[in-house]
């Protein structure tokens, strides 16, 4: 146990990099839950809520904001808000909505994808998007097509290595959407991670876009807790879908003020993410068998070059460290609560493992 941790014992007793939803909530936010003035959410009169939901949507400038309870629910909500039963919605290959979501906007939603391939930096072609936009190829419309009425991307981008995607991009995207009057989606989980590779900031990285999710329980460090952003009439959509699938909460103020806390640091936690991806991209750039993929934000992936990954991942799982997986393609996510002696506990156990 690294005494850097701000940890007690009982509450790590191993060294986490499989994600950045592992981390526990500071003394600030567990004081400031504590604290927390609450209502009953379902009819708007927790002020925390409230005021988390306020400060979101100023900082976005985006005419409104909701709270829900995980990315997941945010990006379901805002497809189905977005979409009607039978439209097709634009998605990449690679993105989390597409392969991480279970597919709730077909079960549930009745929202049919059309899967473009991601490029490596996370975009999609602009041409592939132009065709599925354009179907009927300037012609009457076809019976055979579903009508697509959404484009969902996502920044930063998380399979392809935590790649931050610049203003130029979804500039571009809006110009071919607004054409069409189709809407654009941002899966921005990460998109305080964005915001600081690329030097801006949300409203201004966001302002192509029409809806944005965002999760408070990754970098920013609070325990629950994603924010919907967009024009009031689409957050009351996303309300009444919220409240459709039982999502209402009631004194969740207790957790509002813990996203409060996550929101007002994000520069600081975020900036202290990205400098202990760096410092361990550096380590691992100094290992035989291993190659590290170019680290942009918190999202560190490598390739170990072993017969029997998963046997080197129990190996480290041994040695108090989790972030291993079955394939030679790994994820390592520094987050708070890790320091850079853990880091070095780490990469020192990997050399050992792989080279000896
Ligand atoms: C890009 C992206 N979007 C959405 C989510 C879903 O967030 P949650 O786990 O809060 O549902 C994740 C989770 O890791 C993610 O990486």
């Amino acid at each position: 146990m690294d005494e850097n941790s701000p940890y007690s014992f009982q509450e790590r007793s191993h060294i986490e990099l499989r994600a950045d939803t592992y981390t526990l909530p500071s003394p600030e936010m567990r004081k400031a839950m504590y604290n927390a003035e609450v209502g009953n959410d379902g009819f708007r009169e927790d002020p925390t809520v409230n005021k988390l939901e306020e400060q979101s949507a100023e900082l976005f400038n985006k005419e409104s904001a909701v709270f829900v309870s995980s990315g997941i629910m945010g990006n379901f909500l805002s497809i189905l808000a977005h979409c009607k039963r039978g439209d097709q919605i634009i998605i990449g290959d690679q993105s989390h909505i597409y392969t991480n979501e279970l597919g709730g906007y077909a079960s549930l939603g009745g929202v049919y994808p059309a899967v473009i391939k991601n490029e490596t930096d996370g975009t999609m072609d602009l041409n592939s998007i132009i065709e599925e936009l354009d179907p009927y190829e300037g012609s009457d419309e076809d019976i055979h097509l579903a009508q697509t009425n959404l484009i969902a991307l996502e920044n930063t981008h998380n399979s392809c290595g935590g790649k931050a995607i610049d203003n130029n991009y979804f500039n571009k995207v809006q110009s071919i959407a607004s054409n069409k009057k189709i809407p654009i989606h941002l899966d921005g989980a990460r998109i305080f991670n964005a915001c600081i590779a690329l030097e801006t900031s949300p409203s201004e990285l966001t302002k192509h876009v029409d809806s944005v999710q965002f999760c408070l329980s990754k970098g920013l460090g609070a325990p629950v807790g994603s924010l919907v952003l967009g024009s009031k009439s689409f957050t009351e959509k996303v309300r009444k879908w919220r409240k459709t699938i039982g999502g209402t909460t009631r004194q969740a103020g207790i957790l509002a003020a813990a996203g409060l806390v996550g929101l007002n640091k994000y520069e600081e936690s975020i900036k202290r993410d990205h400098d202990l991806a760096k410092y361990l991209e550096q380590k691992l750039l100094q290992i035989d068998n291993i190659s590290v993929e170019p680290v942009q934000t918190n999202l560190v992936f490598f390739s170990i070059n072993s017969d029997n990954p998963i046997e080197i991942s129990n190996k480290l799982k041994e040695k108090g460290i989790n972030g291993g997986s079955d394939s030679n393609r790994w994820r390592f996510v520094p987050h708070y609560g890790l320091t850079k002696n853990d880091i070095d506990y780490v990469v020192k156990n990997m050399d050992e493992l792989i080279n000896q």
